[in-house]
């Protein structure tokens, strides 16, 4: 299938209206470009389950704190247009900054601010970035009146801000979170991963060496704390040496993000792991069935 490529968000909201007087359902996967398998997962997902998908393609300034990062985000629009279209997407809507927020770089005078939730874990490391991310999200869901969005799980922070978001503004969709897509060794897809060197590539293992490990542990002993997984996932990841600064690990409960304290409970822990390796921002999270393909065998 070819997508269709709007520059504008309005020529894509007017196609959408169309759409919906049809009758037809509208699968929305919104992304930042630079798509790769886990994006393409997602659309063909997306396009399992719904008449027409859209996949919007927006580097969102409002959600970088660091000009830099924004700077060197990775853009490739042909290679995402040919990869949605692929993968099932009908239309790909790369829309202007200008489109979006027009008084940038002044911020838009209307903001989604969201709470506590964005405060902790990425909201501390990266103050307002939640906010960005929600007033964009509630921008895009708006003009795009989808049926179901799309979202992976490897943001798992950003899919539970986006879920509350769309519950308290009481915008009417199918929030559906997507299990990550991960590369051979483990590594989750993400578009920053173009970023690393190729012995930071090495050292990034870690991350999920990590989830895989803390697994491996709980196993082994299920009266193991949260505490003692924690350190363990930190001091493995830290492991990759010099490259790697950590930012958290931490066991977490699912749904409401406090950190586990004590004996950890495999149906609501959630273990979230961010660190910056030679440079890159790299999120992965599990919970403690994960299991890296490789380790199966060691394992009780
Ligand atoms: O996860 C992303 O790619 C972005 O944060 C999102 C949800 C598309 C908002 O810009």
């Amino acid at each position: 299938m070819v997508a269709v490529l709007h520059h504008s968000l309005a020529e894509t909201s007017a196609a959408c209206q169309n759409i919906r007087h049809q009758g037809l359902s509208i699968g929305f996967v919104p992304t930042m470009g630079a798509l790769h398998d886990g994006h393409g997962s997602l659309i063909a997902r997306a396009a399992s389950e719904n008449d027409v998908v859209v996949v919007s393609d927006f580097v969102n300034p409002l959600q970088f704190g660091d000009a830099n990062d924004l700077a060197r985000y990775p853009r490739d629009l042909d290679g995402d247009v040919a990869l949605a279209g692929r993968a099932g997407a009908t239309i790909v809507c790369a829309p202007q900054v200008s489109e979006l927020y027009p008084t940038w770089p002044a911020p838009p005078a209307t903001m989604v601010t969201v709470g506590p939730l964005a405060e902790i874990f990425e909201g501390a490391s990266r103050p307002g970035h939640f906010d960005g991310v929600a007033t964009v999200v509630t921008k895009l869901h708006n003009a795009v009146t989808p049926t179901r969005v799309y979202y992976g799980e490897k943001d798992f922070q950003q899919l539970a801000v986006i879920r509350q978001i769309t519950a308290d503004l009481w915008n009417p969709v199918e929030i559906i979170g997507c299990t990550t897509l991960r590369e051979k060794d483990g590594l989750a897809m993400s578009s920053r991963n173009v970023r690393l060197s190729p012995a930071a590539r090495i050292a990034a293992r870690g991350l999920s060496k990590a989830l895989s490990e803390a697994g491996r542990m709980f196993r082994h002993n299920r009266a193991v704390t949260g505490e003692a997984l924690s350190a363990h996932m930190a001091r493995t990841v830290l492991a990759g040496g010099d490259l790697v600064t950590l930012d958290y690990a931490v066991v977490v409960d699912a749904s409401t993000f406090v950190e586990v304290s004590g004996p950890v409970d495999l149906s609501t822990a959630r273990c979230l792991i961010t660190a910056i390796v030679g440079g890159v921002r790299l999120l992965d999270n599990a919970d403690l069935s994960f299991q890296l393909p490789d380790e199966t065998s060691t394992s009780p």
